[in-house]
């Protein structure tokens, strides 16, 4: 899979996306992550990305002009299967996004800033917009960060172990199990008695027990 990301903030990305799965991702080749920064497209002496928005307000405006030539750049050399921009009034990102999008071959992201970005590049150029949750971040660089990270672990061969992004809590709609590691007691508190028994049978029924009662507590909006 091919991942380009296009950002008046490239340096962002330097540490964002380089460590743990997402470091041994690259390595692997599993995923090529290639970072544009935008101000390289301006056509102006400036270099400058955004301006006064039309009909007077406060916030400037990300131009076409740059991201225009960005994103045709790209597709003359790449075929896009999605062409998405980050953004607070975006579809609400989800594990079945993230579990769709994995299975892509290329796809570009597009970081706003300021008030965001001219509305015929989201009329013209983008195939989906997309939040991380009902709140404002100063930029797209997290957002689009987030949903680098959700969507590589799941593309096969990413994490070692197969199942285990698989595994993922909202995978199944569930909140995960309580998990523990050693000590088995530290000074009085306690394991569950059962993940100690050795009875792999008894222990997949507590966990799902477990996973159930969880999500009823925390999350009942998953289970309606
Ligand atoms: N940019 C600013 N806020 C955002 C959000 N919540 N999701 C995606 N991009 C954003």
């Amino acid at each position: 899979m091919r991942i380009d990301i296009i950002t008046i903030f490239p340096e962002f990305f330097n540490s964002s996306l380089d460590f743990s799965i997402l470091k041994k991702a690259q390595e692997n080749n599993i995923v090529d992550i290639q970072i544009h920064n935008l101000r390289d497209y301006s056509e102006n002496k400036q270099k400058s990305v955004d301006d006064y928005q039309f009909g007077g307000g406060a916030g400037m405006v990300m131009n076409i002009q740059p991201i225009y030539k960005c994103i045709e750049e790209l597709k003359s050399n790449n075929s896009y299967d999605e062409i998405i921009y980050l953004t607070p009034d975006g579809q609400k990102l989800n594990q079945s996004i993230c579990n769709n999008l994995s299975l892509k071959q290329n796809i570009i992201l597009l970081c706003g800033h300021y008030k965001g970005i001219d509305h015929r590049i989201r009329e013209h150029l983008i195939t989906k917009e997309i939040s991380i949750g009902d709140y404002v971040i100063t930029g797209g660089e997290l957002a689009a960060s987030i949903l680098t990270d959700a969507i590589v672990r799941l593309i096969p061969g990413a994490i070692s172990d197969e199942t285990s992004a698989l595994n993922d809590s909202f995978q199944d709609d569930l909140l995960p199990p309580p998990i523990y590691t050693r000590p088995s007691d530290f000074n009085g508190w306690k394991v569950p008695e059962v993940l100690l028994s050795g009875n792999q049978k008894e222990i997949e029924r507590w966990r799902e027990e477990k996973s159930i009662e969880r999500t009823n507590n925390l999350r009942p909006d998953l289970l309606s």
